[in-house]
């Protein structure tokens, strides 16, 4: 099975829990809206990625450990759009959950998925109780304060933003969970796997602005241009286009160099390669 399918399957069936009669309709289906069809599902695809170079001798913990790492995700985005953050109309190419729905079923939705996330990594404890323990710890800790995305959204409310504090909170704190939620998954020691979790979330918040300010709404399937319009500290801002790019390579080489040695290595270096590819904007595209 591929990655992408794999992934889908488990956040498929750890929705479905929170499906289960009686529950209330339209909540249920809010839930099911703002997962699915998901978006680029690059941390879970990074996660297993690890996962599987470093073995994936518990293959059900993975699952579980990607299911969770999306839902705390798609929690965060259904958060985001809410009108007292970004207020935006549009998510995935769709109208933004608050939209589709109403803002307090936006606000259920995103507080159940974050639950569903945790009871998902708790139900693995039947395959790895020490496991298990350990991807709650790794989550909470990189979706909470002090470092997880509640601090970067809250840096928002700060009349002066620490822009590598905010960056590394808002975007960088869930591609550390995923490479060490990957490795802890399959049995190894996360510690290592922090650095390159780290390095690929900054390359994605540099690609992220570059998409934001070079591509219109219908390419992105969400608003363009919010960086100027929330008047929000971005790598464009700061170093312009070419700067921007010019260190959205630099950051992606280092990542590269920082991949602990495992197994799967080579595999996993490629992997990186073909994500970033994927997230950089095509000039062709180019609103600027
Ligand atoms: C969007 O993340 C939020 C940011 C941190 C910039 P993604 O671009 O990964 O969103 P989806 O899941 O593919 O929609
Ligand atoms: C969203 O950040 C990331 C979260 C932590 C929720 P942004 O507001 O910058 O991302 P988009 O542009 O809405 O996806
Ligand atoms: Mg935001
Ligand atoms: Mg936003």
């Amino acid at each position: 099975m591929d990655l992408i399918s794999r992934i889908d399957q488990a956040v498929r069936e750890a929705v479905s829990l929170g499906q289960t009669s009686p529950a209330p309709a339209k909540l249920a289906a809010a839930l099911e809206y703002a997962t699915t069809p998901g978006g680029a599902r690059i941390r879970p695809t990074i996660l297993l990625s690890v996962a599987l170079a470093c073995g994936d001798d518990r293959p059900k913990v993975s699952n579980a450990a990607a299911a969770a790492l999306e839902l705390m995700h798609c929690a965060s985005l259904v958060h985001d759009d809410l009108p007292c953050f970004d207020d935006a109309d549009v998510r995935r190419g769709k109208p933004s959950v608050h939209r589709a729905f109403s803002e307090p079923l936006a606000v259920l939705a995103g507080d159940s998925l974050i639950m569903m996330a945790f009871e998902i990594l708790a139900r693995a404890a039947r395959e790895d109780a020490m496991r298990s323990a350990a991807l709650v710890l790794t989550l909470a800790r990189q979706s909470g304060m002090p470092g997880g995305i509640c601090a970067g959204q809250g840096w928002e409310s700060e009349a002066n933003i620490d822009m590598r504090a905010y960056h590394r909170s808002k975007t960088g704190a869930l591609f550390v969970a995923a490479t060490q939620m990957g490795a802890i998954a399959a049995g190894q020691d996360p510690e290592p796997w922090a650095e390159l979790g780290d390095r690929i979330g900054e390359a994605f918040q540099v690609a992220d602005d570059l998409r934001d300010a070079m591509l219109d709404e219908a390419t992105l399937g969400k608003p363009a241009g919010q960086d100027d319009r929330h008047g929000r500290p971005n790598a464009v801002a700061e170093l312009g286009l070419e700067g921007a790019t010019a260190r959205y390579h630099d950051i992606l080489s280092g990542a590269i160099a920082s991949i602990p040695s495992c197994p799967g290595e080579a595999m996993l270096a490629q992997m990186v390669n073909m994500q970033a590819r994927r997230v950089t904007p095509a000039p062709t595209a180019s609103r600027a």
